[in-house]
């Protein structure tokens, strides 16, 4: 047993960052920002004393603070210095309000675009800024004006010179004053360009590590990133629900422990995490992949293995997310194990995966019928591609799974439906 594995609480920390590092993969754009920011908004902050409660939940949240840029259409060109869209920070919001344990750390990312000149037109309306989201504000502009393929020691009085031009309007102007008294320190700027070295720093400061979530709490965290997953075309949005739900079905048929049936479920909903790094245009493609397209698809669970392989504590659900295009032939992709290096998580994982796949709608096509669901997988197991005893479970009680399927899938339809509707009733209100 891993030394972690019978705590089951979990360093937030860990979990922060490996969601971190997987929305760098979205795009070249945004890879590294996040680290970035974060940086820079832990030193600001340290330099005005600000307290080590606030600070750990800025940390969190500069880690995280662009995910609702991800949401469908991918705005990236929002993050520009100039721009004047900022609904990703509301989208950002809503995606993680109801899903982590620190409702501080959306509020901060809600208003982590709020010039400091309209704060008193919130705090009339009677909004409570937290004044991290004005440092994050700060760190985030300063990140996105470094230019990587200039010397960056040549770049701190140009950047200084944009910045404090902007103090009190844009700005907090204590947040600029401490950023002025850092600006001359070269290890700051030398830090900041290698995103693996800011990971290194962070790595060492045991009060940001010290933060333990449960089970249940990663859970819910799974649950808000399957959303952004998922709502990134609207083809599969509801996948991962499908697959988190049958996951835990399957797992208590096979008694696994409690606590296990929840790791099972988690790594469904993380199972295609690694489809950040797969451009819409093949994600939406509504028909057949070519061999190139179909290479790139490829890569997602490498990405998703790589992703979750950070959160130390719990390795099974990094194999089990991971591992649903294995097969038990060997032939699967991407690290063609055979049914013997398979755990039983990861052959379940990988029925209900295509199980899911065949009987959900699609846009482009109506679910398949039993009858076909049924020739497919049975085809499958014959062929020693999944697990024989598995398919045959799912097949001979098909009415069962898949009804609990199409109500999870029907009640996240809904709740995509409403977001989509939210975020389309607030987007005059942020796009100037
Ligand atoms: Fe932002
Ligand atoms: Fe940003
Ligand atoms: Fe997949």
């Amino acid at each position: 047993m891993n030394k972690y594995e019978n705590k089951q609480t979990i360093s937030f920390y860990s979990v922060i960052k490996a969601l971190s590092a997987a929305f760098d993969l979205v795009s070249d754009e945004v890879s590294g920002h996040h680290r970035k920011t974060t940086f820079l908004a832990l030193l600001i902050a340290e330099e005005m004393g600000i307290s080590k409660r606030e600070i750990k939940d800025l940390v969190y949240a500069s880690l995280i603070h662009d995910l609702g840029v991800f949401y469908l259409n991918q705005r990236i060109a929002d993050l520009s210095f100039d721009n004047n869209s900022n609904l990703h920070q509301e989208v950002g919001y809503l995606l993680l309000k109801d899903y982590i344990h620190r409702k501080e750390i959306a509020e901060i990312i809600r208003y982590h675009h709020v010039d400091w000149k309209d704060r008193l037109g919130k705090s009339s309306a009677g909004i409570n800024i937290p004044r991290t989201s004005h440092i994050l504000h700060l760190a985030d502009r300063i990140a996105v004006l470094l230019e990587n393929n200039h010397n960056i020691l040549n770049q701190i009085n140009i950047i200084d010179n944009i910045i404090s031009k902007l103090a009190c309007k844009k700005f907090w102007p204590e947040a600029v004053a401490a950023f002025q008294k850092l600006k001359n320190q070269e290890f700051i700027w030398l830090t900041v360009i290698s995103p693996e070295r800011i990971v290194d720093y962070l790595d060492k400061l045991d009060f940001i590590k010290e933060e333990k979530i449960t089970l249940d709490e990663f859970l819910l965290i799974g649950k808000s990133l399957s959303h952004i997953i998922d709502f990134r075309s609207s083809f599969t949005a509801t996948h991962s629900t499908g697959i988190a739900c049958l996951a835990e079905q399957m797992a208590t048929r096979y008694n696994f422990d409690k606590n296990d049936v929840l790791k099972l479920k988690i790594a469904g909903f993380f199972h295609d995490i690694g489809k950040l790094a797969i451009p819409l245009r093949i994600l939406n493609k509504p028909a057949q992949l070519k061999n190139k397209e179909y290479n790139i698809i490829k890569i997602h669970p490498y990405y998703t293995y790589q992703i979750l392989a950070q959160i130390k504590e719990f390795p099974m659900i990094s194999e089990w997310a991971a591992f649903h295009h294995e097969q038990n032939n060997g032939e699967g992709y991407p690290f063609h194990l055979a049914g013997k290096d398979l755990s039983q998580g990861s052959k379940i994982m990988s029925v209900v995966d295509k199980f899911t796949a065949l009987t959900e709608e699609r846009p482009y096509r109506a679910s398949l019928q039993a009858d076909k669901v049924k020739y497919i997988l049975s085809n499958m197991a014959e062929k020693n591609e999944i697990d024989e005893m598995i398919t045959t479970d799912m097949l001979d009680n098909y009415n069962f799974y898949n009804n609990i399927r199409i109500n999870k899938q029907k009640e996240s339809r809904s709740y995509y439906q409403e977001f989509k509707k939210t975020i389309a009733s607030k987007r005059d209100q942020f796009i100037i």
